[in-house]
C-alpha cells in the first residue's frame, strides 16, 4: 500500500499563472451573485450576466453553481459568505479538491483574493485544505484515484507576493503530508496495520532525509520493560520500542515525541463490552509522532528530534496479563494492575522513562488516545497535561495559532491519593470514577523524573469521525517546534 511507505499524491499549487492551462475555473460569490475577490474582473464583459444567474440560480453557502461559459474552459461560482477567515480558507481548499476530484478535473484555477489577511496566510490555508483532501483512504474495491493534480492560485494580491506566498506554500504542502499521513495511519484496520508495519512506516521516513535514522527493539518479559511488556505478552505480534531520530540541527535543544502505539486494544481480559470497535485508532499518539516527524522533515526544519513509539497490541488468551498482577516498570516502580484496558500508560511509562534516561531531552511531550473520560470531558479538543506552566502556555498559543483544539487541565493534588495501592507503589487506574483523564495523566507523571514533561491525550481530537477524519495536531506541533524548539 503507497500510504505506508508515505507515497503520496502531492498537489502542484503554483501563484499568478494564468488560467487557461486549467480544465475548472473557479470564482467565488455570494448567494446574491456578488462576485467576490477578482473575480468581475476575470469575468470582464461577462461579469453583470454572470452575477443575474447564480442570484436567479437562487443558491445557498456551500453550493457550486456552473457557469454557462461558451468560449471558455469549465467555470463555476463556490457560493461563499462575504468575508473568509484562515479556517474557511481551509475548508474551500478540502472542497475545491473533493469537486475537482469527483468531477474528473486534472487542474483548476482559483480566482482568489487575501479578504484583508497576508498574501502568505491565504495561501497557506487553501494549500493545507486542498493537500490535505486529497489521499482519502478508502478500501473499497471501486475506489477511485486522485485526478486533480494542479491548481492555479490566480489573483493580484498572491502575484505581488509571490515570492511569500510560494514559500507559504510549499511549507503547508509539508505541513499536510505529516496530517495526512496520521489520518491515515489511523483508519487503516488492523489487520493491514500491526506493529511490524507501524514499524516498517516509521522507517519509510529515511528515504527522505538522509539525517533520519530508524531503530528497533523488539520488548519481551525479562528486559526491564515491565509494563510494556506485559500489554504485548499475550499478543503474537511483537511489541516493538521504535526509535526515529532526525537531526535537523543537531545543537538544536533536543525534544522528545513519545506515542502511544495500541495497533489495537481489545481491554484485554477486562475486556471492551462492545469487543473494541474503533480501536484500531489506538496507534493515534504514534500517529501524531510519524505525522509530526514526516512533516519536520520534508520541510528540513532546524530542529533536533527523537520519536519513541511504543507499538503493542492489547490482546485477550490464555497468556493475556491480568487484573491484580504487580509489574514492575524501567524505572522500577511497581505498579498494581486494576484493569488490563489501561494499558497506554502502561506502555507510556516504560517508553518516558527510556527517553528520558537515554537522550536527556530539554522537553518530552507524549501523544495518546488514553482516555474515554478525555472524550466525555473535552470532546474534540485534546486535554494537556503540565506541571511546567510555560511549556503549557506555549503549547496552548501554538495550538491556537494552527487551528487545534486544546485546553490546559491541571493535575490537581486532591487527585493523586486515588491512585494509591495497598501492595505496590501505584495503581495502572484512579479509584472512584473522577477525571479520568488526569489521573491518567498523574500517573504517567511517576514514569518521568526531571524532565519538562507535556501529555496529550487525543482520545476526542482523533476521533476518525471528527473533521480531520483522525488527523489532529500535527499543525500545533510544528507551529510549536519552529516557534521553541529552533536551534
Ligand atoms: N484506548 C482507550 C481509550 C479510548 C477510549 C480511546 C475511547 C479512544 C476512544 C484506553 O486504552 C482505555 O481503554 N482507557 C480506559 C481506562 C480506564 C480502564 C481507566 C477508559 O478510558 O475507559
Ligand atoms: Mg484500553
Ligand atoms: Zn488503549
Amino acid at each position: 500500500m503507497t500510504t505506508l511507505s508515505g507515497d503520496m499524491n502531492v498537489l502542484d499549487v503554483r501563484v499568478g499563472k494564468v488560467a487557461t492551462a486549467a480544465t475548472l475555473q473557479i470564482v467565488l460569490a455570494t448567494t446574491a451573485g456578488k462576485l467576490l475577490s477578482n473575480g468581475a474582473d476575470y469575468m470582464g464583459s461577462e461579469a453583470k450576466n454572470v452575477t443575474k444567474f447564480i442570484k436567479e440560480s437562487r443558491p445557498s453557502v456551500g453550493d457550486v453553481v456552473h457557469l454557462p461559459m461558451p468560449g471558455r474552459a469549465k467555470v463555476c461560482a463556490i457560493i461563499v459568505a462575504e468575508t473568509q477567515t484562515e479556517a474557511t480558507l481551509e475548508a474551500l481548499g478540502e472542497k475545491i479538491t473533493k469537486l475537482a476530484n469527483s468531477k474528473d478535473y486534472t487542474a483548476v484555477t482559483l480566482v482568489i483574493e487575501t479578504f484583508g489577511l497576508n498574501a502568505d496566510v491565504v495561501a497557506a490555508k487553501l494549500t493545507y485544505g486542498m493537500q490535505f483532501a486529497t489521499n482519502a483512504l478508502s478500501m473499497k474495491s471501486d475506489a477511485k484515484q486522485d485526478v486533480l493534480k494542479k491548481v492555479y492560485l490566480y489573483g493580484e494580491e498572491l502575484t505581488s507576493n509571490s515570492a511569500a506566498a510560494t514559500a507559504a506554500i510549499e511549507d503547508a504542502t509539508h505541513n499536510a503530508m505529516g496530517s495526512i499521513l496520521m489520518r491515515t495511519l489511523i483508519q487503516l484496520p488492523p489487520n493491514v496495520l500491526g506493529t511490524r508495519q507501524l514499524l516498517a512506516v516509521a522507517q519509510g521516513l529515511k528515504k527522505y532525509n538522509k539525517d533520519v535514522k530508524v531503530s528497533v527493539k523488539v520488548v519481551k518479559d525479562g528486559m526491564n520493560f515491565g509494563a510494556m511488556a506485559a500489554v504485548g505478552r499475550v499478543s503474537n505480534q511483537d511489541s516493538l520500542l521504535i526509535e526515529i531520530r532526525y537531526e535537523g540541527d543537531a545543537n538544536a535543544p533536543l525534544t522528545a515525541l513519545v506515542g502511544k502505539g495500541l495497533v489495537f486494544d481489545t481491554g484485554g481480559i477486562n475486556l471492551k463490552s462492545n469487543g473494541g470497535t474503533g480501536m484500531k485508532g489506538d496507534m493515534g499518539g504514534s500517529a501524531m509522532v510519524l505525522g509530526t516527524m514526516f512533516s519536520a522533515i520534508l520541510r528540513k526544519e532546524k530542529v533536533n528530534l527523537i520519536g519513541v513509539i511504543g507499538a503493542v497490541c492489547n490482546d485477550i488468551g490464555p497468556d493475556a496479563y491480568r487484573p491484580d498482577e504487580v509489574l514492575t516498570a524501567r524505572n522500577g516502580t511497581t505498579i498494581e494492575v486494576t484493569n488490563t484496558d489501561a494499558e497506554g500508560r502502561l506502555v507510556l511509562a516504560d517508553c518516558l522513562s527510556y527517553t528520558e534516561e537515554k537522550y536527556s531531552p530539554v522537553r518530552m511531550f507524549s501523544f495518546a488516545t488514553l482516555t474515554g473520560a478525555a472524550v466525555v470531558a473535552h470532546g474534540r479538543r485534546a486535554p494537556v497535561f503540565s506541571d511546567d506552566d510555560t511549556f503549557a502556555a506555549d503549547l496552548v498559543d501554538s495550538a491556537n495559532a494552527a487551528g487545534d483544539m486544546v485546553a490546559h487541565v491541571i493535575m490537581d493534588d486532591y487527585l493523586k491519593p486515588s491512585l494509591n495501592s495497598s501492595i505496590a507503589d501505584t495503581r495502572n487506574t484512579s479509584t472512584g470514577r473522577m477525571c479520568g483523564h488526569t489521573t491518567a495523566a498523574i500517573f504517567l507523571n511517576k514514569f518521568v523524573a526531571k524532565t519538562p514533561y507535556m501529555h496529550v491525550d487525543i482520545a476526542g481530537a482523533s476521533d476518525i469521525n471528527g473533521p480531520g477524519g483522525g488527523a489532529f495536531g500535527v499543525p500545533m506541533m510544528l507551529r510549536y517546534l519552529t516557534t521553541y524548539a529552533r536551534g
